[in-house]
């Protein structure tokens, strides 16, 4: 099946929708995105979406290309005319089509809007059910990782080193030992006393989508959660690792680089949380209040 993209007001075929050479994604990064579950023909976690689109696009002094009932109704259409049941779908806002040069264009520019739809989201069940390794990678990306921009680099120089070592994600890590994040999704470990700990919001990480419901769910389930840095050091000898993302769901990881995690299997708590999102996913996809903002 054809994909239909929105693209600056109009909706195409995929293979014929184009950006101009002059949009500033193309040259500055000069953009913002967002990628959202799709369920049931339903958005995971849409209002925290775009709440988080709006706060990029306010950190990067881009002016919101419609209102958020607009953009859900794009998505809306994009979901719809992609037939897509489960999958995600690609929010791309650039700061819009200037001549090329270094600042924000003197004169007033359209912000560019991109939508796109994808069928499938994340790695099959069995993959979660027996865990996923992952390499540990020095963190080489900009002081910002709060913003969601697509000037992703050191992401996907750090994807591409996992892919290669044939591991799922990489572990990102800063000079001082602590880790941050992963390329594409929120790290996570369960300590010797069986505290949930992630890195705490702030430039360092992106606030994730996922990380905010999972914290919910930790809370409502009754477990102990610390919002702090931990090492990569207490990460290899922890009780259990995860990662958590939009695409990734609760992933549980067995492995770094070469050392095994625990007893090389997924641990419990990020079974049952895995399987407390799931059941979070279903229910909240279940009716039309998945697409309110
Ligand atoms: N990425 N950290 C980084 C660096 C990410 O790129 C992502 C998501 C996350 C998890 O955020 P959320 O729970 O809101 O998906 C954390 C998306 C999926 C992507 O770039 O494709």
């Amino acid at each position: 099946m054809s994909h239909i993209a929105y693209v600056n007001g109009r909706y195409l075929p995929q293979r014929l929708a184009q950006l101009s050479i002059d949009d500033r994604a193309t040259q500055f990064a000069d953009a913002v995105y967002e990628v959202t579950c799709i369920w049931n023909c339903a958005p995971v976690d849409h209002a925290a979406h775009l709440a988080r689109l709006a706060r990029s696009l306010e950190a990067i002094r881009i002016a919101a290309p419609c209102s958020a009932a607009g953009l859900t109704a794009i998505c809306r259409e994009v979901v719809e005319r992609n037939r897509i049941e489960r999958g995600t779908i690609y929010i791309q806002v650039s700061r819009g089509v200037a001549p090329r040069a270094h600042p924000f264009p003197a004169d007033m520019i359209r912000p560019g809007l991109v939508i796109t739809g994808k069928h499938g989201v994340g790695p099959s069940e069995s993959v979660a059910d027996q865990g996923v390794k992952v390499i540990a990678i020095p963190d080489a990306r900009w002081g910002r990782c709060d913003i969601k921009t697509t000037g992703l680099l050191g992401n996907v120089l750090a994807r591409q080193a996992a892919v290669e070592a044939k591991a799922f994600e990489a572990l990102l890590y800063r000079p001082d030992g602590f880790v941050t994040e992963a390329s594409a999704s929120n790290a996570w470990i369960v300590d010797a006393d069986g505290i949930i700990v992630t890195h705490p919001l702030g430039p360092e990480i992106l606030g994730g989508v996922t990380r905010t419901t999972v914290l919910n769910l930790i809370r409502a389930a009754g477990y102990k959660v610390e919002e702090r840095p931990f090492t990569l050091e207490q990460a290899r000898t922890a009780r259990e690792v995860f990662l958590t993302g939009t695409t990734t769901f609760v992933m549980p990881v067995v492995q770094i680089d070469a050392g095994v995690i625990a007893n090389g299997v997924p641990g419990t708590i990020c079974r049952d949380l895995r399987r407390r999102y799931r059941a979070y996913v279903e229910q909240s996809t279940a009716s039309e209040a998945a697409w309110a903002t």
